[in-house]
């Protein structure tokens, strides 16, 4: 194959080299363009824009491939748990029984958000947002570590990674825990991770709740399945405020006001909100289908489509098994589920979604499970951030440990007003 590619502009042509990644996945560098032309390119939505070389994540979209640092999200899921998977996320490789220990100690130590942070609660109304407490609290968590706020040494990032990924589930408890009214829970440090969360979200004073270990399993699978997705809206977010060397804890509060959107974290709720509304209405799966095809309509399939997986998303695959198993250990029968399955079925029969390469994607059966296990829709959103800040910490790592990285900073082409001159008040 090449190694480069011939641009011919006006009477030049400029040859740019082509870069081959691990997985023989090419680019072609432009780097040296607007030197040698004058011209940018112009990408909307970057669909087809590399932002830089990464060694965290690697996706196929095409075979519906997964891999964090190598290892096949499939594998993971089956025989990691969150807190190794988010170590080998961060730090390249996967623990050491020594190192696994030690990164859970921390987790346990710094597990308590400060008591005058507590008081912050008291400031949102009871109708606040989780993402919008969630996205204030980290960045105010950050308050009270200013040592951490830049941790660039890897011993220091361990640290404030740890104290993040702790203290996120703490803040995403206590605000759910504010907003029914109830008693925030301290975090035990007799339970590891997702358990520990379990128990500040549902237990109540001297009613302890003890999660059955299905549904332990289960949460810590789908923070497995969200912990990282290579350069996704709220990563690149995160990436960005990053090479301005804002601090940690800023750059992942980013990211947690990206992934609030519909089109992205926010759809796994979206998908559920739709399901609801369906099964309230009455109307059928076949009529809904029809008015998402009717471009007219503004009505989307949430949970489908993927700008980069255009076969399924492997994900969903696994979420919709442990879907199943989760509603049969329960004992519950989520109507909801039963609708997925049909509108599943039936759009994946439909040309429209066939020829779009339209599948269910991470969002199309999280929620079911996250319903079935009593977390809120309106905490959803939140479930993917806890799930996803440990490649967002990677991410930033990555940024902030390049030596040749830059602070991103885009270009664009002009379509406004040309040179006009200004008009007093008097005369407009
Ligand atoms: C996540 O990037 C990541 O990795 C994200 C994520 C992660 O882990 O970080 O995987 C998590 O965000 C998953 C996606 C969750 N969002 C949704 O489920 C919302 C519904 N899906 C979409 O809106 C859409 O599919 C996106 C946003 C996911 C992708 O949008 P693209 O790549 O910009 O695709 P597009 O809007 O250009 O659509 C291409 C065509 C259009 O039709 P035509 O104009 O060609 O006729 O497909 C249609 C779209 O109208 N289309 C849909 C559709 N998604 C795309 N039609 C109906 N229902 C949909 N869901």
């Amino acid at each position: 194959m090449s190694q480069s590619a011939k641009l011919r502009y006006d009477d030049k042509t400029i040859e740019l080299p082509i870069i081959t990644g691990s997985e023989n996945e090419r680019a072609v560098d432009i780097r040296s363009l607007r030197g040698n032309t004058g011209l940018v390119t112009l990408d909307d939505g970057y669909g087809n824009t590399g932002a830089c070389q990464s060694h965290i994540t690697f996706i196929d979209g095409e075979q519906g491939v997964l891999r964090y640092r190598g290892y096949p999200i499939e594998k993971l899921a089956e025989k990691s748990t969150f807190v190794e998977t988010a170590y080998l996320l961060i730090f390249g490789e996967l623990p050491t029984e020594a190192q696994l220990t030690e990164y859970r100690r921390l987790l346990t130590r710094h597990q308590f958000i400060h008591e005058d942070m507590r008081h912050h609660f008291d400031g949102f109304p009871p109708t606040a947002a989780p993402m919008a407490i969630l996205s204030a609290m980290v960045n105010a968590a950050g308050c009270f570590q200013p040592e951490l706020r830049q941790p660039e040494e890897d011993d220091k990032l361990m640290e404030a990674a740890a104290r993040i990924m702790s203290k996120i589930r703490t803040i995403a408890a206590a605000s759910f825990r504010k907003s029914i009214g109830k008693p925030i829970n301290y975090p035990r440090s007799d339970l590891r991770y997702t358990a520990n969360f379990l128990h500040m979200m549902f237990s109540l004073p001297f009613d302890p709740y003890e999660p059955p270990s299905e549904v332990v399993k289960a949460l810590d699978t789908l923070l497995i399945l969200h912990a990282d997705h290579e350069q996704n809206c709220s990563t690149s977010t995160v990436r960005m405020v990053g090479s301005s060397r804002a601090s940690l804890y800023a750059s992942i509060s980013a990211g947690v006001c990206a992934l609030w959107g519909p089109l992205h974290g926010g759809a796994n709720a979206a998908v559920v909100d739709m399901l609801s509304k369906l099964q309230q209405s009455g109307e059928s799966v076949e009529s809904l289908v029809a008015k998402v095809k009717r471009k007219d309509s503004g009505v989307r399939l949430m949970g489908f489509g993927h700008r980069v997986y255009k076969n399924f998303d492997p994900r969903a695959k696994i979420i919709k098994t442990a879907c199943h198993a989760v509603l049969r250990e329960l004992g519950v029968n989520n109507p909801l589920l039963e609708l997925a399955l049909e509108l599943e079925e039936i759009a994946l029969r439909d040309d429209y979604f066939l020829e779009r390469k339209l599948y269910p994607n991470v969002d199309f059966y999280s929620g079911i499970i996250m319903s079935a296990i009593g977390i809120p829709i309106n905490m959803f959103t939140v479930m993917f951030a806890i799930g996803r800040l440990p490649g967002w910490i990677a991410h930033w790592r990555e940024v902030r440990t390049n030596p040749d990285s830059r602070i991103d900073r885009p270009r664009q082409i002009y379509v406004g007003p040309t040179l006009r001159s200004y008009v007093p008040l008097e005369k407009r």
